[in-house]
């Protein structure tokens, strides 16, 4: 069995016992390393709990080497962990479909996603439109795509989940032409840059998709002890210390229910000055009256 299960959020305990037990049977298991982090346990912990070794699979591996995850799992147990869920804003559907192409039976062990415990900042997940990701810019790689999701999203009112980079294995350009596994350091995008990129595309495109007043939620560490959330505009935002990573934000939607509005207020020290910015945000937001097509005159006949 090729048993595919999601770690949850943060700490070793959040595997559920489905997963545990299953993890408890495998031959070998892998972690996948480059879509998220599991933020209070680290390899070593991980494999003192299960009382197996640990496997980091980076994106190498997954994408070009699954034949090795995969060997012998027609045989034997094997495990795929993946941090949060197996399918929440990470798809390994390309592994799943390798492994069926193979005669291998898989196993989903499902577990807490962002994509779900993002609720907690007290917005309706019924109420969230498309989900786009922010990568880092560099000097000549600016892409802009998720503008045009947001746009469509705050046309018709709903909220949208940024969710940040992160570089867990890269090279530098330099090491990677001259052919030097050398890897950089970690990197996670914080709310403050992810801010500053946005206000940097509105103002290139112009269109207003959201402006630097547009409120937002700041979310870092969902799930770990440490959790925080705030609530400020955009360019608020862009100057707000999230922290340590993880770092997600959700750009508010025109329908901000009232209740919505009530928990966020907790996230705020002004609550006055918050309010005023949802109800400006609305309102420059609302979309042009709709005006009912001209009744044909009968008498032109
Ligand atoms: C590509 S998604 C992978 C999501 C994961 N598979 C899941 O189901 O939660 C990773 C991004 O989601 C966001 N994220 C994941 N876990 C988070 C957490 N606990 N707190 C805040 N943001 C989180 C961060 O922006 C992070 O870079």
């Amino acid at each position: 069995m090729f048993y595919l299960i999601g770690l949850g959020l943060s700490y070793k305990e959040d595997i559920t016992v489905r997963g545990l037990e299953a993890v408890k049977k495998c031959e070998r298991i892998y972690l996948e390393h480059y879509t998220s982090i599991l933020m209070a346990a680290e390899k070593e912990e991980l494999e003192e709990f299960y009382g197996k070794p640990v496997i980091l699979a980076d994106r190498e591996l997954v994408e070009s080497g699954s034949d090795e995850i995969l060997l012998d799992a027609d045989k034997k147990d094997m495990a795929f962990l993946v941090v949060g869920d197996p399918f929440g804003a990470t798809t390994h559907t390309d592994l799943v479909l390798r492994a069926k192409k193979a005669g291998i039976p898989v196993e989903v062990i499902h577990n807490a996603s962002v994509m779900n415990a993002v609720g907690s900042c007290g917005l309706q997940l019924y109420n969230f439109g498309q989900t786009v990701s922010m990568v880092f810019f560099t000097d000549n790689w600016r892409p802009d795509s998720w503008y045009d999701k947001i746009w469509e999203n705050r046309k018709i009112g709903l909220h949208t989940l940024v969710l940040l980079d992160i570089k867990v294995k890269e090279q530098s350009l330099e090491n990677m032409a001259r052919g030097r596994l050398i890897y950089e350091p970690p990197r996670y995008m914080s709310i403050s840059q992810c801010c500053e990129q946005l206000l940097e595309i509105e103002e290139a495109r112009g269109t207003k998709a959201y402006t630097k007043d547009t409120p937002a939620v700041a979310i870092s560490r969902l799930g770990a002890a440490n959790q925080t959330f705030k609530v400020g505009t955009i360019e608020e935002l862009s100057q707000y210390d999230a922290g340590e990573p993880l770092h997600s934000l959700v750009i508010l939607g025109r329908q901000c229910h009232e209740l919505e509005l009530e928990y966020l207020l907790e996230f705020t020290d002004n609550s006055e000055k918050f309010k005023k910015d949802v109800a400006a945000d609305q309102e420059y937001f609302k979309p042009a009256p709709w005006v009912p097509p001209a009744e044909e005159d009968d008498n032109e006949l």
